[in-house]
C-alpha cells in the first residue's frame, strides 16, 4: 500500500517505487509449496544463513520488537521462538503480512506476533519510544533514497533509548559487477534490474553514515548466503538508539 509520498521523491522515482511495491507484492505472493518433511523443531532456524539467522536471534532478549518490512515472517518467528514476548510484524505488502501469518501459523508461534499491512506512512504515525528492538532486513536498501532517510528517522523516533537495533543490507555492487549482473543505474546509485528498482547501492563506509545519523553503529558484520562464494559481502549493522 502506498500513500502519496514522500519528501523530495521525482516523479520517476515516486513511480518506479509503486512499480517495485508490486513487484514485492506479486513475490511474495507466489504460493509456496507444502513441505511434508519440514521439520517443524529446526526449520525456522535455518533460513539458508546462520549469521543473520542469529543476527535475528540476537533481538530475543528485548520485551517489545518492530520488523520493520517484514516479508515472509522468518525473522519474527526466529525472535519469538529464542524467547522475545512480542513481535509486531508489519509490512506494505499486504501478501507478504498473509505470508507471514501463514508462517507464523506453521511454528505455532502467531499468537506472540502482531501483524499490520501497513502503509508508507505508518511509522512516522507511531508513538515515540515503543520498541526495545528493531529488525529491518533487506528493506532500506530497495527503497528510494528518500523513504529510506523517512523510515531511518521514524525508526529513530520509535525506539527507546538503549534500543537494540538490527539492519539487514545487500552485497556493495562495484560497477564491474553491475555491468556483468545486467544491472542498470538510472538514478544515482538506484539499480534497476529487468525495469525494476532492486537495489540502492551504498558502500560499507556510506551506509555507516547514513544509519550513524540516528543510531550509534555498534558493528558491522559480513556474511553470504549458504551457496554463495564467500567472496560475497552482504551486511549486517547492529546499532544502538542513543
Ligand atoms: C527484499 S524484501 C525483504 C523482506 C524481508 N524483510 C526479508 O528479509 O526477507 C523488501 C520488503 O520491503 C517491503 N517494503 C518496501 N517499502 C516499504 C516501506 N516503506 N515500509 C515497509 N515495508 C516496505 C516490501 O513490501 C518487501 O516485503
Amino acid at each position: 500500500m502506498m500513500d502519496k509520498n514522500t519528501n523530495k521523491m521525482s516523479e520517476f522515482m515516486e513511480k518506479e517505487y509503486a512499480k517495485s511495491l508490486d513487484f514485492w507484492n506479486d513475490w511474495l505472493g507466489q504460493e509456496e509449496e507444502n513441505d511434508e518433511n519440514l521439520n517443524l523443531d529446526t526449520a525456522w532456524y535455518e533460513i539458508g544463513s546462520k549469521v543473520l539467522a542469529e543476527a535475528a536471534a540476537e533481538l530475543a532478549t528485548q520485551k517489545q520488537v518492530l520488523d520493520y518490512g517484514c516479508g515472509s515472517g522468518w525473522a519474527s518467528v526466529i525472535m519469538v521462538k529464542r524467547g522475545c514476548p512480542h513481535v509486531t510484524a508489519v509490512d506494505v505488502s499486504e501478501n507478504g503480512v498473509k505470508a507471514a501469518i501463514q508462517y507464523a501459523e506453521t511454528f505455532h508461534v502467531k499468537e506472540q506476533i502482531t501483524f499490520l499491512p501497513i502503509t508508507t506512512q505508518w511509522l512516522k504515525q507511531q508513538q515515540p519510544d515503543s520498541y526495545d528492538g528493531f529488525f529491518c532486513s533487506n528493506v532500506l536498501d530497495v527503497v528510494p533514497t528518500p523513504v529510506c532517510e523517512a523510515i531511518i528517522k521514524s525508526a529513530a523516533n520509535v525506539c527507546k533509548k538503549g534500543a537494540k537495533v538490527i539492519i539487514g543490507l545487500n552485497p556493495y555492487f562495484e560497477q564491474e559487477l553491475i555491468e556483468k549482473k545486467g544491472f542498470e543505474e538510472r538514478e544515482k546509485n538506484h539499480l534497476f534490474y529487468k525495469d525494476i528498482l532492486r537495489i540502492v547501492n551504498h558502500s560499507d563506509e556510506e551506509w555507516t553514515t547514513i544509519l550513524g545519523t540516528y543510531f550509534k553503529v555498534v558493528e558491522l558484520r559480513h556474511f553470504h548466503w549458504d551457496g554463495e562464494p564467500d567472496t560475497v559481502n552482504r551486511r549486517i549493522f547492529v546499532l544502538e538508539k542513543e
